[in-house]
């Protein structure tokens, strides 16, 4: 190795070591975290004020948690800043991925990436059964709006019961080119509507209506949390009564 390369080597090397450091020191301090390990989670978005607020009582139980979406797109060796961010917040967790690019060299210990895309019905499914059980699940995938709905619809019935099912990017419900709709806020192919229609079935047992029967969604949503951009779905727990 020259002398160049060798600096190069060594530059990355302590920058990567400095990281981990740094994450080790502050691993309860989720916003952090996020500017450690150079995740919009952080600053651009401030997500993480949300996240620690649902996420922070949970961070020392042994959790399978699932990040659609790695990061750095085309690029094998860019990304993976959110799930880094996860493994140090949840340092007793494993952290999973998806993403439509391979990024298998961004794995290490705690962190597995699958390749597939996230409306690929089978492929998900698979992925369930490799990891086993789903506590957290966070799209921040395509942000498409057509992706959203599909990858709910399938993911949120495998999730664990009590487990949070989160939604980033939701600003995507408004914008034409991802599929979604300004004018019409109503529009049934908009992400934003189908959470919205999901709020009045956790009252559906007040219905004055007969004969009504429950939808999945109707027993199996104990709570949702809209904030600006974000949302979080709670899945109902073994009480039935955990929202
Ligand atoms: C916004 S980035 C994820 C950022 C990362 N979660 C973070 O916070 O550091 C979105 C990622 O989703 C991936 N993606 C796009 N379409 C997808 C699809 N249909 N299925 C799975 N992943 C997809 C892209 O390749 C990209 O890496």
């Amino acid at each position: 190795m020259n002398a160049e390369n060798l600096y190069t080597y060594q530059k990355k090397f302590f920058r990567k070591l400095g990281r981990r450091l740094l994450s080790k020191v502050n691993s309860s301090n989720l916003d952090m975290l996020a500017l450690i390990n150079k995740t919009d989670k952080g600053k651009d978005h401030w997500y993480t004020r949300q996240y620690k607020k649902h996420f922070h009582a949970l961070r020392k139980k042994r959790l399978n948690v699932l990040e659609i979406g790695v990061g750095g797109y085309a690029e094998p060796k860019a990304g993976g800043n959110s799930l880094r961010m996860w493994k140090h917040y949840f340092p007793d967790s494993r952290i999973y991925a998806i993403d439509i690019h391979d990024k298998s060299l961004l794995q290490e210990k705690r962190i597995k990436i699958f390749k597939g895309s996230q409306t690929d019905e089978a492929f998900l499914r698979w992925v369930f059964n490799d990891i086993g059980s789903l506590d957290i699940i966070i799209d921040d995938g395509s942000h498409i709006n057509e992706h959203v709905i599909a990858t709910f619809k399938i993911l949120f019935p495998l999730l664990k019961e009590g487990g949070i099912y989160a939604i980033e990017d939701t600003q995507t419900s408004y914008w034409p080119e991802y599929g979604g709709d300004s004018q019409n806020l109503s529009n049934p192919s908009t992400s934003m509507n189908l959470f919205k229609s999901l709020v009045d079935g956790l009252n559906y047992q007040e219905y004055k209506k007969e004969g009504y029967k429950p939808g999945y969604f109707d027993i199996n949503i104990a709570s949702l949390h809209f904030y600006h951009n974000l949302i979080f779905i709670y899945k109902t727990g073994k009480d039935k009564n955990n929202g």
